[in-house]
C-alpha cells in the first residue's frame, strides 16, 4: 500500500478507535501511535503532504487516489467540514494527538469519553476552532483553501477576506499550466482537472453555494485570476441551470481554459492601458483560434473546451470574434463562459479602466441580453449573482 492511502487508513481506525475505546484505552493509543508512524513515513517521500476530500473523491497534492474512489470516510470528512487536510512539516506526537482529538470531536462521538483525549502531560492549546480552522498545530484541516497568500512574485489575494479562501494552490497550479502551455504548447490535464477538482470545493465549503472569487492584485496576475474566477462562475452558473455534476465539472475545465491562447500574445498588448492599434487587436484576437489549437493538440478528447476557447468571444447575433464565413449557434458551453468571461473582466481592474462594481456588470449584462449574450444564460446569472450578493451581505462580507 503506498505512503499516502495508509495513512489515510490508519487515520480512519484512529478515528474509529477513539469512538470505540476510552481515552487511555492502550488500543486507542495503539491506533493513533500506528498513525503517527504511517504519517511520518509518508513525509519522508512528501514533507507537506495534503489530502482534499470532496465528495466520492480523495485528492492527494493534486492527484485523485483511484483506490479510494467512494471511500466512505471522504464523505465523512466533509461532512463535518473537514475538507482539506494540510500538514506543514514536522509534527510531533503531541501535536498529532490533538489532531486526532479535533477531528474525533468534530465527528461527534461522545461515548466512552468523546472528545476528552489527551495527552498526559502536554497542555491543551488554547482552541482556535472557529469552525472552519483547526487549532495551531501543524496540521491544519478545514474548508478548502485553508488560508494565507502565496509569498513572491505571484501572489493573489482573496476578494473575501472574511472567509477561509485563499485558492493559493490553485493559483499556483493555474502558473504552472499557463507556463507548460508557453514552454511546451501542452496542456497539462491531471493539473488542470485537480484545480477544477479544488475549485468546486470551495463553492460548497460552506455547506452553501458561496462564490469565492479572487481579486485582482497585480496585473501581471490577471489570467491567473481571471482563469480561477471564470472556472468558480462556469461551474455555479452551471449548477444554477441545473446540469449534473460531470457537466459541470466540464464547464469548470472550459471556464480554466478559456483564454489559454493569451499566451501567445505579448505580455505588452496584454496590459496596455490605452486603445490597441488595429495590428495589436488583430494579435489579441487570434487567442481564441490559438487556443482551441493548443488544447486540441494537447487531448482530443477536450473538444468542449477546444469550442470554448473558439467560441468565447462570439456574440449571439453574430458578432464578435473570430469572423466566420458561416454564421452558426455556438455551442450551449461557450455561451455559459462567455458570460461569465465578460462579468469577471469588467468586475476587475485593468489598466486601461477601474472595476466597475458588481451591480453595474450585471446591469450591462442584462441590457446586452439577446444581442451579446444568450437571454436564459443571462438571466440565470444575474439571478446567481444576485443570491450570491445577498447571501455575502448576510455574512457581512463586503463585495462590490
Ligand atoms: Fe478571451
Ligand atoms: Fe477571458
Amino acid at each position: 500500500m503506498n505512503p499516502p492511502i495508509r495513512f489515510l487508513h490508519e487515520l480512519s481506525r484512529a478515528l474509529a478507535a477513539s469512538s470505540l475505546y476510552g481515552p487511555q484505552h492502550p488500543a486507542r493509543y495503539k491506533a493513533i501511535n500506528t498513525c503517527y508512524e504511517a504519517l511520518r513515513a509518508l513525509q519522508a517521500e512528501d514533507e507537506e503532504p495534503s489530502f482534499s476530500f470532496l465528495g466520492r473523491d480523495v485528492v492527494y497534492g493534486y492527484d485523485a487516489i483511484r483506490e479510494l474512489q467512494d471511500w466512505e470516510w471522504s464523505d465523512r470528512f466533509a461532512a463535518i467540514g473537514v475538507q482539506r487536510i494540510e500538514v506543514m512539516g514536522e509534527v510531533s506526537a503531541d501535536e498529532f494527538a490533538i489532531f486526532i482529538e479535533d477531528v474525533h470531536a468534530r465527528l461527534g462521538a461522545t461515548a466512552n469519553g468523546g472528545s476528552g483525549f489527551s495527552v498526559p502531560g502536554t497542555p491543551r492549546p488554547q482552541g482556535t476552532d472557529d469552525g472552519n480552522l483547526s487549532r495551531q498545530t501543524a496540521i491544519r484541516f478545514g474548508a478548502i483553501g485553508v488560508q494565507g497568500v502565496s509569498s513572491g512574485g505571484g501572489s493573489v489575494e482573496p476578494a473575501l477576506p472574511d472567509m477561509p479562501y485563499s485558492l493559493e494552490e490553485e493559483s499556483e497550479a493555474i502558473r504552472y499550466i499557463h507556463s507548460q502551455v508557453a514552454g511546451e504548447q501542452t496542456v497539462p490535464l491531471v493539473e488542470a482537472e485537480a484545480v477544477v477538482r479544488s475549485l468546486s470545493g470551495a463553492l460548497h465549503s460552506d455547506g452553501q453555494m458561496l462564490i469565492p472569487l479572487l481579486k485582482l492584485k497585480s496585473f501581471d496576475q490577471y489570467t491567473t485570476t481571471h482563469s480561477i474566477n471564470v472556472s468558480v462562475l462556469s461551474m455555479a452558473l452551471a449548477e444554477a441551470l441545473g446540469h449534473n455534476p460531470r457537466d459541470v465539472r466540464i464547464l469548470g475545465v472550459a471556464g480554466l481554459l478559456h483564454d489559454l491562447g493569451k499566451v501567445r500574445v505579448p505580455p505588452e498588448i496584454l496590459s496596455k492601458p490605452g486603445s490597441l492599434s488595429p495590428e495589436e487587436r488583430e494579435l489579441l484576437e487570434r487567442h481564441p483560434s490559438d487556443g482551441a489549437r493548443i488544447i486540441l493538440n494537447s487531448d482530443k478528447r477536450l473538444t468542449l473546451p477546444a469550442a470554448v476557447a473558439f467560441e468565447h468571444h462570439i456574440m449571439i447575433n453574430g458578432g464578435g470574434y473570430p469572423r466566420r464565413h458561416f454564421a452558426r449557434d455556438c455551442h450551449y458551453a461557450s455561451t455559459v463562459v462567455h458570460v461569465c468571461d465578460v462579468y469577471d473582466a469588467l468586475h476587475t481592474d485593468r489598466p486601461y479602466r477601474a472595476a466597475w462594481p458588481s451591480a453595474k456588470a450585471l446591469h450591462y449584462i442584462e441590457r446586452r441580453a439577446d444581442r451579446e449574450f444568450d437571454p436564459a444564460v443571462a438571466n440565470a446569472f444575474i439571478a446567481l449573482m444576485r443570491k450570491n450578493e445577498r447571501g455575502l451581505d448576510a455574512k457581512g462580507v463586503a463585495n462590490n
